[in-house]
């Protein structure tokens, strides 16, 4: 068996060859980010998917984001280490009943999580993440109805967040961070009862209720960095804590187990290894190709996102 360092070398190589970025989200293993171009949450990968000079973007995440480096990139080869990486949120949002929704309420404005399949992002009127979620539903004007789609936490977070009342949310939820019980929170509070408390907002409402920061992965990250606190309670999935570990050394984090896996790792993100980064290298496969009609639809409500400052 060839070893991690081995491999991390002809990755480099191959990288190389190929004329290759390697964009990683923070949920992926050390082994990964150690070798990453860019490491960022899910606004920061789209925006730097397109700011470079090269041919192959190898995306390590999972396959909704490299869609959306597709769609920003279309000339530009997208491959990723596994097909299979996909998200709940994705398979809990078919297109078919967004298309329904749609006929059924014209007058609604659709705003869907960057967490959806490229033929809802088609559907859609302007793409968020969670990071700029509340900035984008306080872009619409007030009198519009918005239909928020598909993170049931995320969506009542930011109804809250805006105080906007004409919203109707979808009910889909993320397996990892919407299995964290408040309970679980509790039990780490009383056993850490210095930390302060992190949460991403697809975390259910009693775990946000109790959290000192709520943020998208890379704003938990600056905040903890930041604050004067020497440890945290992080409610969200564990990969984060190679990052947390970088941009505040010395301080530490705890995480809390949820009920999907009594552990905090998204399934999908940790299907990545070093060894299939390097096979989508050689083979350039998988690949993520998309039809250009859909290509362009799904352009406009990123392209719209983007330019919400
Ligand atoms: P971020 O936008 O915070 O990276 O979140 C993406 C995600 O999938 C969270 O589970
Ligand atoms: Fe999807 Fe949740 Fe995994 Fe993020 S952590 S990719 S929202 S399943």
């Amino acid at each position: 068996m060839l070893s991690t360092a081995t491999i991390a070398e002809e990755i480099l190589e191959l990288k190389k060859q190929r004329r290759a970025i390697l964009l990683a989200h923070h949920y992926q293993e050390p082994e990964i980010q150690e070798l990453a171009d860019v490491i960022g949450d899910s606004l920061e990968l789209a925006r730097k998917a397109r700011e470079f000079a090269g041919d192959v973007i190898a995306f390590c995440g999972v396959w909704f984001m490299a869609e959306t480096a597709k769609v920003l990139n279309p000339t530009r080869t997208v491959v990723v280490p596994d097909r299979e990486a996909t998200c709940s949120l994705v398979e809990g949002c078919p297109v078919e009943p967004v298309r329904e929704f749609k006929r059924n309420h014209p007058e609604y404005t659709v705003v869907s999580y960057i967490n959806t399949s490229i033929e809802v992002k088609a559907e859609s009127d302007i793409l968020c993440t969670s990071r700029n979620a509340v900035k984008v539903v306080n872009s619409i004007p007030a009198d519009r109805p918005v239909l928020f789609l598909p993170d049931n936490n995320l969506g009542n977070y930011v109804k809250k967040q805006t105080g906007r009342e004409n919203m109707k949310i979808w009910q889909g939820t993320c397996i990892v961070h919407a299995t964290f019980p408040a309970r679980r929170l509790a039990d780490a509070r009383a056993q850490y009862p210095a930390a302060k408390v992190v949460a991403h907002p697809e975390c259910p409402e009693a775990v946000l209720a109790m959290a000192d920061f709520v943020g998208s992965t890379s704003a938990i990250i600056e905040w903890c960095a930041a604050s004067d606190a020497p440890e945290f309670i992080v409610m969200t999935e564990s990969g984060v804590q190679y990052s947390l570990e970088r941009a505040a050394p010395g301080k530490r984090f705890h995480f809390v187990a949820n009920e999907q896996c009594n552990c905090s790792e998204c399934p999908y993100m940790k299907m990545n290894s070093l060894e299939k980064l390097r096979d989508c290298l050689r083979r350039l496969e998988p690949r993520v190709e998309l039809p250009e009609e859909i290509m362009r639809r799904a352009l406009v409500p990123l392209e719209r996102m983007l330019a919400v400052k």
